[in-house]
Order: structure tokens, then C-alpha cells, then sequence
């Protein structure tokens, strides 16, 4: 899986896991609504006394122990006018008109709400009403208030006024309302929510730019891979010209390449130095194409002359990639890739760390498949040969960390040895 396949994977990952903790907000912010909503309460109200208190705001609310603070709801009435019916007889009757209020000081709307009334007497008319039903249970002295659809919603910190006019022996007080109701608190008010609209407009922004930019990214992705084709391809076939022009070394430029990245992976190397160092291995011959063929295909030893002429190979390749920038390393893999650990190689002499990375890693490559493979003046050598070169140049001729690298990957069976033929 690549890297970007990973950091989409991760994106939706987070994507899913904040979606559904967004959810779960809203689930909670939805039930604590709800319970806002079902959770009645019923306090014990006490009016003023009517007789001796003209105030309106004066009255005392006392909890029952129900839920929430009982000192936001106030309920006040208020004798507006009295008057004495039949005022001849010896039973007199009192009229009066009762104006009522509840005030609600919470920062919830009250809702399904009632009054329970307990009256003083038995004796009671219920004249008229407005804002609300009145009725008077004879047997139980109380009477049930019901609003109606003008004040059944009493909003935040705000009052509902409601009364009656009603004929009794006394004028009386209500000292004991029994007020029952649900809070409600629209979803607007609750913190909660707004926080969540935050977070899902932060959401959904995060999707949409994860989607223009895996869109993006999958274009370049799909650019990227053409124009690795394109060069992968193009370099694999400059490497069969050049493998090509020595019968002997039919696929060793594909080989190298094959080692050099398996060497620069467990060198730690990164995706992109890997895929670089392929490329390298494929073109690190390419000067041969300037090397006369019969020198290339000369069965029996060369001479001097013609050794000098078979050694410039790499400053020829270093000639033909002159102008080629696109992959970092290339010319000095091509140059450097006979250079020797001990500074006895050819063509500069560099020694030690002094040769480029890459040159020492194609060296490496470039001596295992020479000498598992025939060549005009030899065949190829067995597997224990192999190792046994490796380990004596190791310091000499390779660099000791890489060549111990190939020794380990041959002996756990990474670089496959069957026969005595690499595959
Ligand atoms: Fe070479």
C-alpha cells in the first residue's frame, strides 16, 4: 500500500470516528432535551395573603423537593374588586374578581402546565374566567386551572396572568397552589448545540476538502505512474541496447538494478531512493554502447590497450548522461561503479565513503551477478565461490557494510541462488 493509500485511509478513518462522536453529541443533546421535555415537576406554591399585601411580586414559592429551583416560579393573586351580594340577607356573599400570575424566572419555557387551588370553603361559584378553564371540585375544596392555548406556553423569564371572577361566603386567599408542568428548553438555547454546529460545520469543511484533495492527488497519483512507466519502460529498454551489444551479459543490467534496490532497502533507503537506484542499475553500462564489440565479446584476455578502452566505459556513460538531471545519482553510479573500497579502482581511484553511495551499492550488485554469470573467458562461479569473494573483498574491494548485506541476503535465501544460477 503506498504512502498516500495510508494517509487516505487514516483521513477517512478520522473522518468516520468524528462523525460518529458528532452523532453521539447530537444523540445526547437530543436526550437531554427530551428529558428536559418529560421530566415534570410540581411545586408547592403560596400565594400572597390578598387582604394585607398589595404587592404583586411578594409572594413565597416553596419546593415540594421536585426538580429544579423552586424560587423561579412565582405565583401572585390579587383582588382587583370585590363587591357584597345580597347585602340585605343574613348570609352575605362576597364577589371578586381574582387576577392571577404566574411568573417564570427560569431560562426554560413551561410547558403542559396546571394549577391545583386549594379554596377555603365549600361554597363557591365560579362567575367567569378568562385565559384558561376554571373548575371547582366541590368535594375536595380545590380547583383545577387548565390554561388555554393563549397562555399554555410560558416562556422564559416572562408571565402568564389568568383569572376569575367567583362569589363566596369570604373573600379568600390561596395559600396552597400546587403547580405542576414540564420545562422546555428549545434546542437553540442549549450551549451544547451550538457547540455541535460548530463541529459539524468544521466536518463537513474537512470532507469537502479531503475530497478536492484525494481528487487532486489521485490525478497526480495517476500522472505520476504513467511517467514512471514511461521512464521504467524507457530505461529497461536503453538496458537491453546495452545488454544487447554483449552477448554475455544477456539481462545483467536488470539484475543489477534488481540487487542495488533490494541492497537499498535494507540500507533503509526511501521509496523514492529505491525506485532511483533501479533506474541506476539499469543504465550503470550504458558507456558500453561506445565500447568497441569485439572488445566486449573478446573471448581471451584483453590488453592493455584495450583494458584502458574497456574502463572508459564509465566516463563514456558519464558522457551520455551529461545532460540527464531527473534522477539524483546517475551520473555518479555510472562513473564510480568500478571504483574499489581501497582506492584501487578505476577511473578516479576514490576510496572508502568517498565513493558515492550509490556507486558502492551498484558495485556490489554489479560484481555478485559477473560472477554468477558465464562470461567469455570463464563460467560462472558456484555459490559457495560467491560468498567466499564477497567476504575476502570485503574492505577491499566492496564496501564492507553493503557486501555483508548481499552475503546475508544470499545465505537466508533473499537473493536466490538454485544451481548456482541467481534467479
Ligand atoms: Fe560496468
Amino acid at each position: 500500500m503506498s504512502k498516500w493509500h495510508k494517509k487516505r485511509r487514516i483521513g477517512i478513518i478520522i473522518l468516520i470516528i468524528s462523525f460518529v462522536f458528532l452523532m453521539a453529541g447530537l444523540g445526547g443533546l437530543g436526550m437531554k432535551v427530551r428529558h428536559d421535555l418529560n421530566t415534570p415537576f410540581q411545586y408547592h406554591l403560596q400565594a400572597r395573603q390578598p387582604a394585607d399585601d398589595d404587592s404583586k411580586d411578594s409572594s413565597a414559592a416553596v419546593s415540594d423537593g421536585s426538580v429544579g429551583p423552586e424560587e423561579d416560579y412565582i405565583y401572585s393573586v390579587d383582588i382587583s374588586k370585590h363587591w357584597v351580594n345580597d347585602p340585605g340577607v343574613p348570609l352575605q356573599t362576597y364577589g371578586a374578581q381574582y387576577d392571577n400570575t404566574v411568573t417564570n424566572k427560569s431560562s426554560y419555557e413551561i410547558v403542559d402546565w396546571s394549577l391545583v387551588i386549594a379554596v377555603p370553603e365549600r361554597n363557591i361559584t365560579i362567575d367567569s374566567y378568562w385565559n384558561g378553564e376554571w373548575q371547582y371540585d366541590k368535594k375536595s375544596d380545590v380547583i383545577f386551572f387548565t390554561p388555554d392555548e393563549r397562555i399554555e406556553r410560558i416562556l422564559a423569564d416572562s408571565s402568564a396572568t389568568f383569572g376569575a371572577v367567583m362569589i363566596s361566603e369570604e373573600l379568600m386567599d390561596f395559600t396552597d397552589v400546587v403547580f405542576t408542568g414540564c420545562r422546555y428548553k428549545p434546542i437553540t438555547k442549549y450551549l451544547l448545540f451550538w457547540i455541535i454546529m460548530v463541529l459539524v460545520v468544521a466536518w463537513a469543511t474537512s470532507v469537502i476538502a479531503f475530497i478536492i484533495y484525494s481528487v487532486r492527488e489521485e490525478n497526480y497519483r495517476r500522472n505520476e505512474e504513467r511517467m514512471d512507466n514511461v521512464i521504467s519502460q524507457t530505461m529497461s529498454t536503453f538496458a537491453n541496447f546495452i545488454d544487447t551489444k554483449d552477448r554475455y551479459t544477456k539481462g545483467h543490467s536488470a539484475r543489477v538494478s534488481y540487487y542495488s534496490q533490494k541492497i537499498a532497502e535494507k540500507l533503509g533507503m526511501s521509496e523514492e531512493e529505491i525506485r532511483d537506484i533501479g533506474y541506476i542499475g539499469l543504465m550503470h553500462d550504458c558507456g558500453k554502447l561506445a565500447t568497441p564489440g569485439e572488445i566486449l565479446n573478446k573471448p581471451g584476455k584483453l590488453t592493455i590497450d584495450e583494458f584502458k578502452i574497456m574502463q572508459s566505459h564509465t566516463t563514456n556513460g558519464g558522457a551520455i548522461l551529461k545532460d540527464f538531471t531527473a534522477i539524483d545519482g546517475i551520473k555518479d553510479g555510472v562513473l564510480y561503479h568500478h571504483e574499489r573500497y581501497d582506492g584501487c579502482g578505476y577511473m578516479k581511484g576514490l576510496a572508502g565513503e568517498d565513493i558515492p553511495l550509490v556507486a558502492r551499492i551498484i558495485g556490489v550488485a554489479d560484481a555478485m551477478d559477473a560472477m554468477n554469470s558465464d562470461r567469455c573467458y570463464r563460467n560462472h562461479l558456484s555459490k559457495e565461490v560467491i560468498l567466499s569473494e564477497l567476504e575476502k573483498n570485503k574492505g577491499t574491494q566492496f564496501d564492507p557494510k553493503i557486501a555483508q548485506i548481499m552475503i546475508d541476503m544470499i545465505n537466508s535465501g533473499e537473493v536466490f541462488i538454485e544451481n548456482d544460477q541467481v534467479r
